[in-house]
Formats: C-alpha cells, sequence, structure tokens
C-alpha cells in the first residue's frame, strides 16, 4: 500500500490540515515528524471548528493510528491539553490510536523563556517566531543536552538529565539573557502530571512503522510549515528551526526513504506567510487585504494576520525540486473568485536582472521585483462544484498555468474550508 508524504510548498498555512483529514481515510497510520506546537491544523468537522497543533488531523477520524515522530518537538502540557480536547470532541476514544515516540524532544519552560527574550532582544530584526520554545528546543537536541520523552516518562532519568543541563541553562538565563534561573524541583512538579498522562502513549515509534509497513497498511506522513520555511532551504534566517521538506519525513519518523512512494505538495492558490522574512509578491494594498479577509488569512496558532500577495511560481517551482512533488494540491482557489485580473509572478528581478527563476539568498530575495504574467479572473463562486469540468474557463486556465509554471501535475483542488469542498483528481493513495 502506499505510502505518501504531504508538505507545504510556500510559508506554511497552505491548507494542509484539511487536505491531510480528507485522505486519512485513504490511510491507515497518520505521522508527524518535525515541528512541533508553532504548527496550527484548522478542521472543520460536522460544522465544528477547532485547531490542532501536535496531533496529527488524522486523529479525527476512527480507527486510524496517529503517530508524533521522533523529529517532533514536544510540549507536555499543550500534547495533554490536546488529547483531552479531542477526547472532548469523542475522537481518540482508544489509547491505541496515538502513538509519541520516545525519541522526540521535550519543550520545557525555560525554552519558551529564551524564546520570548531572544525575540525582544532582536528588536526591529526578529524572526516573529510563535514563541512556542521551538527553536531554542531543537538547538538542545542537537548539541545533546536535550530532554526526550523517554527521560520525561521515567522520573529518575528526568532528574539527572535536568541535573546535567540545568547549571549551564540558568547561566545563560541569568548572565546571557537577564532572565531568572529556573529550579529543578519546580520543572519536575511542573511536567510530572502531564508525563503520567502521556506515558501510555509513548514507545518506539519507528519499529511501529515498520510493523505497520510489514502488514501493509499505507503511512500518511503529515509535514507541517511549508518549504520556505526549511531550516536549510528556505529564507534563512526567518525560518523555523527544523527541516520541513519531505526528506525529513524518513528522519522524523524512522523509516528509509524506499518506504515513500509519492510526495504531494500543498500550495494555496495565492500566497501567504506569517512573520518576518522576505516575501516578494506581498501586496500592501487592497487586493492584500481581500485575500487576508475573504481567505480568513490569520494564524492558526497566534491569531497574527497573515501578509498575502499573489501565486509565486517561483516559491513553488523551488518547493518542487527540494521535496521531489510528484503532484500538487492546491487549496483555497476560491477566494479568487471577484478578482480580476489575476497576476501569477514567473520570476524576479533582481539589480537589473530581469530573468531570476530560481529562490537566491535571502538578501537578494529581499531586493526581488515580481515580474509578473497577467492572466484572466473569474467572478462566479466555485461552492458546490465538486467536478474540474465544472470550474469557469479562466479558473481552469489559472489551474493549469500554475502546473505547467511548478512543473508537476494537479491531483486535487480544496474550494473551501469544509471538507466536502474538494475536487478530487487523483488520488495519491490509489496508484
Ligand atoms: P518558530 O517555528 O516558532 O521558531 O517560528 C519561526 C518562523 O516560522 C516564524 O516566521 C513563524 O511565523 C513561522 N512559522 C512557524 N510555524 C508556522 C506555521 O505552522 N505556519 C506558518 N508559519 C509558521
Amino acid at each position: 500500500m502506499p505510502n505518501v508524504v504531504i508538505t507545504g510548498t510556500q510559508w506554511g498555512d497552505e491548507g494542509k490540515g484539511k487536505i491531510v483529514d480528507s485522505l486519512t481515510s485513504s490511510a491507515d497510520v497518520i505521522v508527524r515528524f518535525q515541528g512541533g506546537a508553532n504548527a496550527g491544523h484548522t478542521l472543520v468537522v460536522n460544522g465544528r471548528r477547532f485547531v490542532l497543533h501536535l496531533i496529527p488531523s488524522g486523529v479525527c477520524h476512527a480507527g486510524k493510528v496517529c503517530v508524533v515522530g521522533g523529529g517532533v518537538v514536544i510540549d507536555p502540557l499543550e500534547l495533554v491539553t490536546e488529547i483531552d480536547q479531542v477526547k472532548g470532541f469523542g475522537y481518540l476514544v482508544n489509547d491505541a490510536e496515538l502513538i509519541v515516540s520516545e525519541q522526540a524532544h521535550v519543550i520545557l519552560p525555560y525554552h519558551k523563556t529564551i524564546d520570548a527574550a531572544r525575540e525582544r532582544g532582536l528588536g526591529g530584526k526578529k524572526i516573529g517566531t510563535t514563541g512556542r520554545g521551538i527553536g531554542p528546543c531543537y538547538e538542545d537536541k542537537v548539541a545533546r543536552r536535550g530532554i526526550r520523552m523517554c527521560d520525561l516518562v521515567d522520573p529518575d532519568a528526568l532528574r539527572a538529565r535536568l541535573e546535567d543541563v540545568l547549571p549551564e541553562k540558568n547561566l545563560y538565563l541569568e548572565r546571557v539573557l537577564g532572565e531568572k534561573p529556573v529550579d529543578l524541583d519546580a520543572i519536575v512538579e511542573q511536567v510530572r502530571e502531564p508525563a503520567q498522562r502521556i506515558k501510555p502513549y509513548v514507545a518506539n515509534a519507528s519499529r511501529y512503522l515498520a510493523e505497520a509497513r510489514r502488514q501493509g497498511k499505507s503511512i500518511l506522513f503529515e509535514g507541517a510549515q511549508g518549504s520556505l520555511l526549511d531550516v536549510d532551504h528556505g529564507t534563512y534566517p526567518f525560518v523555523t528551526s527544523s527541516n520541513t521538506v519531505a526528506g525529513n519525513a524518513c528522519v522524523g519518523s524512522g523509516i528509509g526513504p524506499t518506504a515513500i512512494d509519492e510526495v504531494i505538495g500543498i500550495c494555496k492558490a495565492y500566497t501567504t506567510r506569517v512573520g518576518a522574512g522576505p516575501f516578494p509578491t506581498e501586496l500592501e494594498d487592497s487586493v492584500g487585504e481581500a485575500l487576508r479577509s475573504r481567505g480568513d488569512e490569520f494564524g492558526a496558532t497566534t491569531g497574527r494576520a497573515r501578509r498575502c500577495g499573489w501565486f509565486d511560481a517561483v516559491v513553488a517551482r523551488h518547493a518542487m525540486r527540494t521535496n521531489g512533488l510528484t503532484g500538487l494540491i492546491i487549496t483555497k482557489l476560491d477566494v479568487l473568485s471577484g478578482l480580476d485580473p489575476l497576476k501569477i509572478c514567473v520570476g524576479y528581478r533582481i539589480d537589473g536582472n530581469d530573468h531570476v527563476d530560481t529562490v537566491p539568498p535571502t538578501r537578494l530575495l529581499e531586493r526581488a521585483e515580481p515580474v509578473y504574467e497577467t492572466v484572466p479572473g473569474w467572478t462566479e463562486s466555485l461552492s458546490g462544484l465538486n467536478r474540474l469540468d465544472q470550474l469557469p474557463g479562466a479558473a481552469r486556465h489559472y489551474l493549469d498555468r500554475l502546473a505547467e509554471l511548478v512543473g508537476t501535475e494537479i491531483v486535487m483542488l480544496s474550494l473551501g474550508p469544509k471538507r466536502e469542498e474538494l475536487i478530487e483528481i487523483r488520488n495519491p493513495f490509489r496508484r
């Protein structure tokens, strides 16, 4: 049975949550492999809206197993809140439906303190992080001073690890950031109850996935954030602290690359970004405002207004290459109804060079002016459509042009937030 990675092709918020929720019916296991509670997947199920930050959105389907992989950074308090919320909605009835990797690193309160203090210190040059402690936790992981889930659920191991790491952490908090030091006993006490609540879910996720594959189960790997926020391939340093591209589905969940059959990129029909950093097609005018209000472009995690702009084919092509996409899913096409004409960025003009067709280093991208192609828009609402041939001609043309510029086929279209507002052209799970 095919295993499919879903990845964001822009700066996150492409509408992955809804797509994963929809594709889950074709998969058996759904895996998060990177990021943490900086992600926010908004779901509307049976008219009820809720946001998931850590648990894969597939949890809203009974009988599926959701895995939080070793590459994810987990805030235990957030995870417990989310488990309670999901159970409150009538999902996750069976504890075996959630597996949390024992290797995943734990976000502790001091990670959030450091995240916030650093952002304050950066003043006008801040990254605009979500404040969830993501960067400081990944730093500790790589520096080999992190706390993992296997430590969290074992009180002796937790205490021993904290004894090792806190002296340096406190020096940093006090001397460099001017913050209060943290107390070992207070941390142990703070996480004691959440750790016990999470313990039944903690397991060897890599082993579970290998066994699932052996049994012929289909796995859906759910990427968070987007390719341009990837710590290696994004608009560094205005990025998140993990690899968001499809390759990390393997590392972050403990499977080999040979297990992946398809990589599907989720792409909004226009572009948005939250936080700081270059965004060549950003529109700070009434069109940008129209996209924001029609598209309800406000962050699911922080509530911040998203910056909005025209579709950027250079960005999407970058995602095509860095992920090895086998197909695209275009979301929020309905938001463009009534905007005429539409513009598509086909390249950049940088320092007099009109032919830049790849994403350059950030300092150059900051100076990039978009080179636009103008195409006709459409006025019809797309509400209620469920076949490609029902779309207005201009919408078909717009989609054909996006596929051509990005260099891969469109396999699905999302025309609104509800589960049923979706046109399926090819289901990657049915090969
Ligand atoms: P961090 O991941 O909280 O460290 O934030 C780093 C950058 O990534 C900031 O610009 C955030 O706004 C952005 N970011 C992190 N997670 C998401 C997401 O899920 N969607 C969109 N942007 C995100």
